[in-house]
Formats: C-alpha cells, sequence, structure tokens
C-alpha cells in the first residue's frame, strides 16, 4: 500500500483527481468505479474544472458507481445517480451511456445484482475503484458483518443508517434497501483508491489498515490487496502513521 498524507481536504482532493485525471490520461477508455458521498465532492470539482479547461477527456471513459439507494429513481434528489449527474457527469464530457449505477427501481433485486456483475465483467473490470471510508469501516455499502459479500448484492440498511437518512427524506420514503457492490467486486478493481478526511475518521482508518483482516471493519480487505493507494489529510492519518 501507498501513502499519500495531505495537508487537509483540499490537497486531498487534488491528489485524488491527480491520480484519476492521470488514469484517463494513461488509459483513455478507463473504467472507474466511483463513490458519492462528501469525500469525493472535492476532487470532483477538480475533475470538471480540468475537463472544462479541455485538459481532460473523458469521451471514452467508463464509470461504474459503488451503490445506489433501492427505491429511489434517478430524478430523486438524494439518489446516488441525482449525485453523480450533479457533481460529475452532467459537466465532463462523459457519453451517458457510459455511466452505469444500479437501477434503484428495478422491479427484480435478484435480477438488477445480476445485471450490474454483468455490467462490471462487460467493461473488462474496474482499472480504478475510488473509495470513501464509514465510520464503522464500510466501504460500498458493505456494513459490519460475520462474512465478506462476494458480488452485486441487495443489503438491508441498519437502523442508525435509516435514521441518519431520515433528515434527507419524508418520514415514509426513507429507503430500507440499498444496492451496493460487494467485496470481492472492489477487490478485483486493479487498482484502488482509498480518500479519508478528517479526524473522525482516524480511529477507523487506523482499524482498517493496521487492525486484523476482519469482515466487522469490511475496509481491512483492503490490506490483501495488491495496489492500494491511500491518499489522507493529516487528521485522518494521525493514528495511522
Ligand atoms: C458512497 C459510499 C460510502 C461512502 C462512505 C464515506 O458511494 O459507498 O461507502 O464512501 O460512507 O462517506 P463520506 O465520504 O460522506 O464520509
Amino acid at each position: 500500500m501507498r501513502i499519500f498524507r495531505t495537508k487537509d481536504y483540499e490537497d486531498m482532493s487534488r491528489q485524488a483527481a491527480n491520480l484519476l485525471g492521470a488514469q484517463v490520461l494513461l488509459k483513455p477508455d478507463a473504467v472507474l468505479g466511483l463513490a458519492t458521498g462528501s469525500s469525493p465532492l472535492g476532487a470532483y470539482r477538480l475533475l470538471r474544472e480540468r475537463c472544462e479547461k479541455g485538459e481532460l477527456d473523458f469521451s471514452r471513459a467508463r464509470a461504474i458507481n459503488l451503490d445506489e439507494y433501492c427505491g429511489l429513481g434517478p430524478q430523486h434528489p438524494q439518489s446516488y445517480r441525482y449525485f453523480m449527474q450533479q457533481n460529475l457527469f452532467d459537466h465532463i464530457n462523459i457519453p451517458p451511456e457510459n455511466t452505469h449505477l444500479p437501477h434503484g427501481l428495478a422491479p427484480d433485486p435478484a435480477a438488477e445484482c445480476a445485471r450490474y456483475d454483468a455490467v462490471i465483467a462487460g467493461a473488462g473490470g474496474i482499472d480504478m475503484q475510488l473509495l470513501g471510508l464509514g465510520l464503522n469501516g464500510h466501504i460500498g455499502f458493505n456494513e459490519p458483518a460475520d462474512t465478506f459479500a462476494g458480488g452485486t448484492h441487495r443489503v438491508a440498511l441498519t437502523q442508525s443508517t435509516i435514521q441518519a437518512n431520515s433528515r434527507f427524506f419524508g418520514e415514509e420514503e426513507v429507503p430500507r434497501y440499498a444496492y451496493t457492490m460487494g467485496i470481492s467486486s472492489i477487490m478485483q478493481a486493479r487498482r484502488i483508491l482509498v480518500i479519508v478526511s478528517g479526524e473522525s475518521k482516524a480511529q477507523i482508518l487506523r482499524e482498517a489498515f493496521a487492525g486484523p483482516v476482519t469482515p466487522l471493519v469490511p475496509a481491512s480487505v483492503l490490506q490483501l490487496h495488491r495496489d492500494v493507494i491511500l491518499v489522507g489529510d493529516a487528521p485522518a492519518l494521525s493514528l495511522l502513521c
């Protein structure tokens, strides 16, 4: 694992954008595994700016996201599809048909999971997978569990996640389930880029990268991947190195 220590969130975002941009420069038809959440927002902003300036060309790139809420369509402001359109896809020259997320409104969850695994396989696998880190060690929606999950699957959200999300939704429509790439799909990515910012992540970052490999800390499995780049800011890395 290579660790890039950055000063702060902005610096972390610049490093992440540099690495994602380099991937697209080196392989214009690269398959990028992407994430939502607050961690990648700064990197997405920089990628938009570089694309607008003509420094990056996404016309042949492909994007496959980690996860999506079940029951939310692409127009729902809390859906991850909406997030990706707003923060990245609508502002770069990636063809819409090259962008993939699980379909939140798919009628048959098992068929949707199989479809998504076929999307990943059909793209030839993921060249660079971007990951944020959850406070409990989750990656994607792979929450602490007894075993590591395989491919794309539907997960029941924990009560604490449902409660945390309720501020974004009316009481009735808080999603109870989500689709997520599984741990083995993530581990099959050729390179993994983990970005972590802030003191609140310091403890779990240490558990994930310096503790035992266990499904109770899903991100700890990344210790077994041969090409992980961790870009963390000083507060996040304070207990690791
Ligand atoms: C998002 C995702 C999540 C987040 C994680 C960290 O697509 O899969 O695992 O990466 O919850 O979220 P932030 O970046 O908001 O701290």
